[in-house]
């Protein structure tokens, strides 16, 4: 099996990991990052000496369970612990092949839905987030692409790249006309709970919701490589925990542990995520306004991305990699099948978005 060419990662890889990395990273959809030890020193440290090094509960141990059901206000006997948002979406997908069957995807899209789906035999059906005047999440147009061979709709929200948020009543909908035609609503909530206008609830326990996320985005800590699942259904849970011991059998008991801790102090890991985004996002507003029309964008209502476009259509592909020359990494939208487009992250860069938005200026 061959998978779809994932240009997003090789991108981001290509220069983050280059020696030296690039300057500014305007590209990554992470908050702002931590150390082991800026970490451990929330909330008044962290020994990991006491920790045994064997495997953890399949399931996740009862501790980070905890520490995730409060992040969602769901029960922690809903949580099954994954590798990632990433594994959890495997272990959903696996879960929901059969023979001729298709998942109901949004277009643009993380591109890993795509590679995923197809790894577990599943086709992909998409529906356009995109309109003339911008980005929305519409449940008819979701519901307009469900056939009869659907068995799974995914819906991202807060969603990467455009940072379009479907309201929780608009969710609730949806999600009980799916349920009258069988179909569980997937919800990755990898952004929540960044909000930039009212703040809204996860969208755990909705009846005929199942929610994946993880620590990497939001929470701003993807070398946890720590996510989850939240099922609120007993049966479905029990086949998703037993998916994971063929999977990767267990979480690390380190990893675990220094989870739980970043989820106890989660207040602290999401006020500065917040203030870093609250700021960036203003100052690209700026520029945007001030492009002279070159560039459009849908402002994000949530989440750490945004995907403005250049107004007359333009590849911005050759734009991209004059600015990664200049110093300043965006992702360029073929990455998501969007040429014009261009994901900017607003929330990686804790410090000196103002200066890599000048060079941005100066490029323009
Ligand atoms: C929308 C979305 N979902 C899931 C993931 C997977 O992240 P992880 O495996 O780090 O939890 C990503 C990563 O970029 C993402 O953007």
């Amino acid at each position: 099996m061959e998978l779809p060419h994932f240009a997003l990662d090789e991108w981001l890889s290509s220069y983050n990991f280059a020696t030296p990395p690039i300057e500014f990273d305007l590209a990554s959809s992470t908050g702002p990052g931590f150390t082991v030890a800026e970490l451990a020193a929330l909330g008044g440290g962290l020994d990991l000496g006491d920790i045994a090094l064997s495997y953890a509960p399949a399931q996740g141990s009862a501790a980070v369970r905890a520490g995730v059901a409060a992040l969602h206000d769901a029960d922690p006997d809903w949580v099954v612990m994954a590798t990632g948002a990433s594994e959890a979406l495997a272990i959903i997908l696996c879960l929901a092949s059969e023979p001729g069957a298709n998942i109901v995807i949004p277009d643009p899209a993380y591109p890993a839905y795509e590679g995923m789906a197809q790894a577990s035999g599943l086709a992909t059906r998409s529906y356009a987030m995109q309109g003339a005047t911008g980005f929305s999440l519409d449940p008819e147009a979701i519901l307009a692409a469900v056939n009869d061979a659907t068995r799974l709709v995914l819906l991202n929200t807060p969603h990467n790249p455009t940072g379009v948020v479907m309201p929780r009543p608009v969710i609730a909908t949806l999600a009980a006309a799916l349920a009258e035609r069988s179909i569980p609503l997937l919800i990755d909530e990898v952004y929540h709970p960044l909000y930039f206008g009212a703040p809204q609830a996860s969208a755990a326990g909705i009846p005929n919701v199942v929610v994946i996320s993880d620590l990497s985005k939001a929470m701003s800590l993807p070398g946890l490589r720590t996510g989850w699942i939240i099922e609120p259904d007993p049966q479905r849970r029990r086949a998703m925990i037993n998916a994971r011991s063929h999977f990767t059998i267990s979480g690390s008991p380190v990893l675990e542990r220094l989870a739980t801790h970043a989820l106890i102090n989660r207040h602290a890991i999401l006020a500065r995520l917040r203030q870093v985004a609250d700021r960036n996002r203003a100052q690209l507003a700026a520029l945007i306004d001030q492009s002279g029309g070159q560039l459009a964008w849908t402002p994000p209502a949530g989440g750490t991305t945004c995907f403005p476009w250049f107004s007359d259509g333009r590849d911005s592909r050759p734009f991209c990699a004059a600015l990664a020359a200049a110093g300043v990494l965006v992702a360029p939208g073929d990455c998501f099948g969007h040429k014009a487009h261009m994901r900017i992250g607003i929330a990686h860069q804790a410090t000196g978005f103002d200066a890599a938005l000048e060079r941005f200026v100066a490029l323009l």
